[in-house]
């Protein structure tokens, strides 16, 4: 990738720091992140709307990647969050992060949820179906209290990308149907019930992406529905999914112009509709978090199987990385002392874990390794460690983040005592 930093001595660096320090003061696995990444991605999305002079909102997808630490970049850079939890308004609310530039995401938040939700005053409420409409116009009746909410849409796009990733096409759990007029039927319970402040409607049409057709589709739906319904929104939410670069092969378009392509067709799109053109907003995740993060691993054991291949194991593996045994995802690494040194051999990178689809990456060109090697796989900061697991028992590793050749622990790694914390003796007991 263009961000990558390497001294002379052919030296891996994630922000100004030395990969092999890091890994050697923090112990590996570990995930890094290099902030810098992170701050300009986020102001070259806002720099999008300032070249479009277009009004809108960048909200950060934080399923990507989330802690408290990264809620307060989000904010210090004057993002809005969109969270899809009770756990990520948890997170959120003890990071100190404004409520009001939160949205709140997901199919199938109980009432519970949603109460936490309005006691933190969560911004805006994209409500996703009729279940939860009701719950949330109980409460809001009960609170006598007025609440901003979006509807979430299936725009009815099939954007081209792994199934389980896919969100935007009609057969999805996701959003109002459109054709059936489910939606429409929703924006009028919202006209009719005074404490629901519909600001407008959302689609997400699915992540890792690149084509802008499928996006420019699903805004287009958006602004035709608007239309029909002789609805004048005040925000259009266009959701996340703007792909990234996860190994050289692969050179798309940056994500900032990705969205700002997107903004001028929805300019034009209301242009044409004679709509005032609403606020944008976007929620991208994986393409803010991804490309900063870095996974730290010590090169362990091998075992070479001669016309066959090379097995090089990995300290870590789908308990810290599930991508590549869930969604087939590609990444691609480096020896950390020896960035673009001589390759010496082919070798399946495998982790520690006790399953044959524990590959971190299928086929990685290095040079020479020995055991105590560090290895840095590259572009795992979204996904990674948000989707990290304890399979077998291993604790969930150290999240660090370097800046400007300082490093600090964000998310302390579990120890064996943290493993067991949770753990309660059985006794069968006779009542
Ligand atoms: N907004 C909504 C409503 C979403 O459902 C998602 C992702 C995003 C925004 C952010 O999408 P992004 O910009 O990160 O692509 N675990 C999978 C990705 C699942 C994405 C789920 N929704 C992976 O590792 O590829």
């Amino acid at each position: 990738p263009d961000h990558l930093q390497v001294n002379d001595n052919d030296e891996l660096l994630i922000g100004g720091i030395l990969a092999t320090d890091l890994a050697e003061k923090y112990n590996t696995p570990l995930y890094v992140y290099d902030v810098a990444v992170m701050r300009q991605q986020m102001r070259a999305f806002k720099q999008a709307f300032a070249n479009t002079n277009q009004d809108g909102a960048v909200a950060y997808a934080s399923k990507a990647f989330a802690c408290q630490a990264m809620y307060q970049v989000v904010a210090e850079e004057g993002l809005h969050l969109d969270l899809v939890s009770t756990g990520e308004i948890y997170t959120a609310v003890t990071a100190g992060f404004p409520m009001d530039r939160v949205s709140y995401n997901g199919n199938n938040k109980s009432q519970a949820d949603l109460a936490f939700a309005l006691d933190q005053g969560v911004g805006t409420i994209i409500v996703d179906n009729f279940v939860e409409l009701a719950l949330l116009q109980d409460l809001l009746a009960e609170r006598q209290q007025t609440q901003q909410i979006i509807f979430r849409v299936v725009p009815g796009v099939s954007a081209h990308t792994h199934d389980y990733i896919q969100t935007g096409q009609v057969d999805s759990k996701f959003g109002f149907d459109l054709e059936s007029g489910q939606a429409k039927e929703a924006y009028e319970i919202a006209q009719a019930d005074p404490y629901l402040d519909l600001l407008g409607l959302s689609a997400h049409i699915g992540s890792q992406i690149f084509e802008e057709d499928g996006f420019e589709l699903a805004g287009q739906r958006l602004v035709e529905l608007c239309q029909s319904w002789h609805f004048q929104p005040a925000v259009l939410d266009l959701g996340g999914g703007f792909g990234i670069a996860y190994t050289d092969e692969h050179q798309p378009r940056r994500p900032e112009d990705l969205v700002q392509a997107l903004i001028e067709s929805v300019q034009r799109q209301c242009a044409e509709r004679g709509l005032a053109c609403p606020a944008i907003w976007i929620e991208p995740g994986r393409s803010i978090s991804g490309p900063a993060g870095y996974s730290l691993y010590t090169v362990g054991s091998r075992k070479d199987i001669p016309g066959v291949r090379n097995y090089l194991a990995v300290d870590g593996g789908m308990g810290d990385n599930i991508r590549p045994a869930l969604y087939q995802a590609k990444y691609q690494a480096v020896l950390a002392n020896q960035v673009h040194g001589q390759v010496a051999e082919t070798v399946r990178l495998v982790g520690k874990y006790c399953e044959s689809g524990d590959v971190l990456i299928d086929e990685q060109a290095l040079p020479q390794t020995k055991p105590g090697d560090i290895i840095a796989v590259l572009n795992t900061g979204a996904y990674g460690y948000s989707m990290a697991s304890r399979y077998n028992r291993n604790p969930v590793p150290t999240v660090v983040f370097a800046e400007n050749g300082c490093s600090q622990v964000v998310v302390e790694g579990e120890t064996l005592a943290d493993l067991t914390s949770h753990d309660r003796a059985y006794q069968l007991v006779a009542n």
